[in-house]
C-alpha cells in the first residue's frame, strides 16, 4: 500500500532554546531531522516525501537532504509562519502533481519525531485507507484537570483521554479540502485532525508507542538519547 508523506519541519524551535530551529540538533551523530527522513527512505511504501522548511533553512537543508541521493527523491517546499500553514504548503505540492487516477493516502509527519516506528506508520495507512482519517495516538497516562487562574475548574475522565501524535493520515482530496476551507474560515488548528473534525468528519484512533516523542523543550533530548540507547540494545 502506498502513500506520500509531507514533514513539516519549518518550525524555528522555539521551546528548544538552541539558537537555532531545533531539526539541525545533533542525536548521536546525525541531525533529528535526518533520523526523520531516513524512516521514510527506508519504507518501501513510501513513494513521495515532501519536506517544508523555512526560508533561512533551506540552503542547510538542501545540503542534508542532498546526501540521500540515489534513494527517494526529497522535495524542498516553503512553509509559512504557523505549522498549518507549512503542512498546507506541503498538501499543495502534492495535490498539484497528484496521479487523478489513484486514490493517494498523504501522511503528515512532525520532523521534530525521530521515533516513529514503520510497523505503526503501516497500521495507520490501513485504517486511512478504510476511514479516509486516522491519527496515532496514545492513551494519557496522567490525570487532565482544566485550569484557570491556577485553581482546578474541572477534572476530566481520564479513560477518555488520548495523547495525539503524529503520523496522522488522510485521503488526499480530505485533507486538501479540509485545509482550504480552514484557511477560507481563519481556522487554526494545532494538528491536521482538528480540521477535519472541524469540518464535521470522523478522524479513526491508531494506537502508537510511547517513544514516539516530540522534541520540544531541552529535556526531551535526554529521554531521545535514551531512546536510542535502547533502540541499539534491541
Ligand atoms: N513547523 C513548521 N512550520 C511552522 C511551525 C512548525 O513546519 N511554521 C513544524 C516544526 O518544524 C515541527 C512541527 O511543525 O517539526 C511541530 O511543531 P513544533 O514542535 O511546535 O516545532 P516549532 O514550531 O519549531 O517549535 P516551537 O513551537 O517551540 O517554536
Ligand atoms: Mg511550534
Amino acid at each position: 500500500m502506498n502513500y506520500s508523506v509531507v514533514i513539516p519541519a519549518a518550525g524555528q524551535g522555539k521551546r528548544m532554546r538552541a539558537g537555532k530551529n531545533k531539526q539541525f540538533i545533533f542525536l548521536k551523530n546525525e541531525p533529528i531531522i535526518v533520523h526523520t527522513l531516513r524512516v521514510f527512505i527506508e519504507d518501501s511504501w513510501c513513494r513521495r516525501i515532501v519536506l517544508v522548511v523555512n526560508k533561512d533553512d533551506r540552503r542547510e537543508m538542501e545540503k542534508l537532504t542532498s546526501t540521500f541521493k540515489g534513494e527517494k527523491p526529497i522535495e524542498l517546499v516553503d512553509g509559512g509562519s504557523e505549522r498549518q500553514q507549512s503542512v498546507k504548503c506541503g498538501i499543495d505540492a502534492i495535490f498539484d502533481t497528484r496521479d487523478e487516477e489513484k486514490e493517494e493516502i498523504v501522511l503528515v509527519h512532525d520532523g521534530a519525531r525521530p521515533f516513529i516506528k514503520q510497523e505503526v506508520i503501516h497500521r495507520l495507512v490501513q485504517a486511512a485507507a478504510i476511514d479516509k482519517a486516522a491519527t496515532v495516538a496514545v492513551p494519557m497516562k496522567d490525570t487532565v484537570k482544566r485550569v484557570r487562574d491556577m485553581t482546578v475548574v474541572e477534572t476530566m475522565d481520564r479513560s477518555e483521554l488520548w495523547s495525539i501524535q503524529t503520523p496522522q493520515a488522510f485521503q488526499l482530496v480530505t485533507i486538501k479540502e479540509a485545509h482550504d476551507k480552514a484557511e477560507d474560515a481563519n481556522q487554526l488548528g494545532t494538528d491536521d485532525a482538528s480540521l477535519i473534525e472541524w469540518a464535521g468528519r470522523s478522524v479513526t484512533i491508531v494506537e502508537g508507542d510511547y517513544t514516539n516523542i516530540k522534541l520540544t523543550t531541552p529535556e526531551d533530548l535526554l529521554f531521545a538519547e535514551a531512546i536510542l540507547a535502547h533502540k541499539e540494545r534491541v
